[in-house]
């Protein structure tokens, strides 16, 4: 019996060490790049579904872009130990050293209506930086932004939600479609198509769940695709059970598609682990971050 002690204690150890760790990570942050080119594959028309993982870019890889974002989503203010400040800072950043054409929020503000305010002050703050840096900012609602009323406004972003603003590539002067869908909640959820978009041009799509590709038409789909909603995870565990069963209803990450770079049926897509924490104050081998995306054409 008393050789079993030294074992509990070892298992207590590990224990300990794997919930302060579980408590620590959300405090770091991912400040990563990832270059978005379209796919050789061209747009299929399949409804069948084709996920390619893609590599990250290296942080050395240098590559003129036709445009260059600073993206970040999932805020979740009541537990984003990432501050707005460090934030701003990291936007800062990634403007002096390549230029941006905008900084994109993926939305999820806050988890509970109840804590909006601090949602909005964290964005009201990212607005300020980017006013400052004479960057503009656009948001879409996450699946827990429903419920609030006059978000964007109150946080000070321009809400692209089932809209189509034109940008125009830095390498040349053609035009670029950034649409925008709007998250109608979990429950009850309405799987929107995207807004009319002119043909000619090349689309990316900033939508908060990624499942939403599924649920596009073939023939509407989109070149890019920035996302969020996934959390990496949150708290990686053996055989992706965070997937397989507390989040079966997901189906892209069910399919292999949780975060980073894909190439999903020639859309190429990007998944950001967000900034905060959904319910939970815990991540574990899911850093939180925020990504420099460069699109090349
Ligand atoms: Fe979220």
């Amino acid at each position: 019996m008393e050789k079993i002690y030294p074992v509990i204690l070892v298992l207590a150890g590990l224990i300990l060490v794997y919930i302060l760790w579980c408590l620590c990570e959300p405090f770091f942050l991912d400040l990563d790049k990832t270059v978005l080119k379209r796919s050789s594959r061209g747009r299929s028309s399949d409804s069948e579904i084709a996920i390619k993982k893609l590599p990250m870019t290296s942080k050395g890889t240098q590559e003129t872009p036709d445009l260059r974002f600073f993206f970040f989503s999932d805020i979740h203010a009541e537990w984003c130990p990432v501050t707005s400040k460090r934030l701003c800072k990291a936007i800062r950043k990634a403007h002096a050293e390549g230029g941006l054409d905008a900084v994109l929020f993926g939305g999820d503000i806050v988890t509970s209506p109840g804590n909006a305010p601090k949602g909005y002050k964290y964005l009201s703050n990212i607005s300020a930086c980017c006013k400052e840096l004479g960057l503009p900012f656009y948001g879409i609602s996450g699946n827990h932004d429903c419920r609030l009323e006059n978000a964007p406004e109150a946080s000070g972003f321009s809400s692209i939600d089932n809209k189509v603003i034109h940008l125009t590539s830095r390498k040349s002067s053609e035009k670029i479609s950034l649409a925008g869908i709007s998250d109608t909640g979990r429950k009850n959820r309405v799987w929107q198509q995207m807004p009319p978009c002119d043909g000619s041009e090349p689309v990316i799509l900033l939508v908060h769940d990624p499942d939403a590709f599924i649920h596009l038409e073939p023939s509407g789909r989109p070149d890019f695709m920035l996302s969020g909603h996934l959390h990496g995870g949150q708290m990686k565990f053996p055989f992706k059970i965070e997937f397989t069963v507390l989040r079966k209803t997901d189906k892209l990450p069910n399919m292999g598609a949780v975060q980073g770079t894909y190439d999903i049926s020639g859309t190429t897509v990007f998944i950001s682990r967000g900034l905060g924490c959904g319910i939970l104050p815990f991540r574990f081998l899911s850093l939180p971050e925020a990504t420099v995306v460069e699109i090349v054409l």
